[in-house]
């Protein structure tokens, strides 16, 4: 019963346009309705674009590089969901990559839609009918607001390229100052490599029927630029189109390649 309940939870439903899980959808007034204090600290992602990593990098810089202490708990108890009404600064991942990032999750996730083929998905991403929405909108909408309140704007591959600059500007905007060996600690065990053998952070607790690693692991590939991989030049081409015509206006550079 317990399953069937959890099962149901982790389903999508639509609330104002947009797929959520039903445990969100059944909390949306008192999720809409959340005031953040002066100095909470919101990560506001899109799927699959980071989240986990940044997650850690944020602990690991409260924690002043502490590994033990980072290692009290898995990361979803660490830094719970907003959105799961139980107790979100926004990471950006090129569209492409976090397309096949995304793809790669529904295939081994067993609670989301089916993907179905590379092909179909491809639409299904464009026309924003994924779990949190469309890409499109919520870089949109973060890049928009980003001046105006506090907020940090990160990319994903600004993070590969530099994260010792990157992390460093995170511990800046958490009001800390940190010895260069422990930045240089953060560094270290925030590599793709680190938190993929890491229990607290790769998700291996979370049982087979929820996510099943057999199939496509959580910590995948961890890189910049898998997207060429998956794209045909067709889609590469379409996809160019629809993103000039989405991001019409707005003024942020994806880095595509390292
Ligand atoms: P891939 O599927 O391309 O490998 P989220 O945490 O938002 O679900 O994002 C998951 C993506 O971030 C996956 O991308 C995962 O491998 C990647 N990722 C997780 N930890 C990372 C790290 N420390 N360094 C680089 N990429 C990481």
């Amino acid at each position: 019963a317990l399953t069937a309940e959890l099962g149901r939870q982790l389903q999508l439903r639509e609330v104002g346009g947009i797929l959520l899980q039903a445990a969100t959808v059944d909390n949306w007034s008192e999720i809409q309705n959340f005031e953040a204090k002066p100095d909470d600290l919101l990560i506001c992602t899109y799927p699959k674009s980071g989240t986990t990593w940044i997650q850690e990098i944020v602990d690991m810089i409260e924690q002043n590089g502490d590994v033990a202490k980072c290692q009290r708990a898995i990361i979803q108890h660490r830094h719970p969901f907003i959105e799961w009404a139980r107790p979100p600064q926004p990471s950006a991942r090129n569209a492409k990559d976090c397309m096949v990032s995304y793809y790669h999750f529904q295939r081994m996730n067993q609670v989301l839609p089916d993907p179905g083929t590379w092909e179909a998905y491809f639409e299904t991403f464009i026309s924003g009918k994924v779990g949190w929405g469309s890409w499109f909108d919520h870089v949109k909408g973060w890049w928009e607001i980003k001046d105006r309140y506090q907020v940090l704007f990160l990319f994903y591959e600004d993070m590969k390229r530099d994260p010792k600059c990157e992390i460093q500007k995170v511990v800046q905007f958490m009001g800390k100052s940190l010895d260069e060996t422990v930045l240089d600690k953060i560094v270290q065990e925030t590599s793709f490599e680190k938190m993929k053998e890491n229990p607290m952070t790769n998700r291996s607790t979370v049982p087979k029927f929820i996510l099943d690693q057999s199939i496509s692991p959580f910590m995948r590939k961890g890189t910049v630029g898998d997207w060429k991989n998956h794209f045909t030049v067709t889609q590469n081409e379409r996809f160019d189109e629809i993103y000039r015509q989405k991001m019409e206006g707005i003024s942020i550079n994806f880095c595509m390649e390292l």
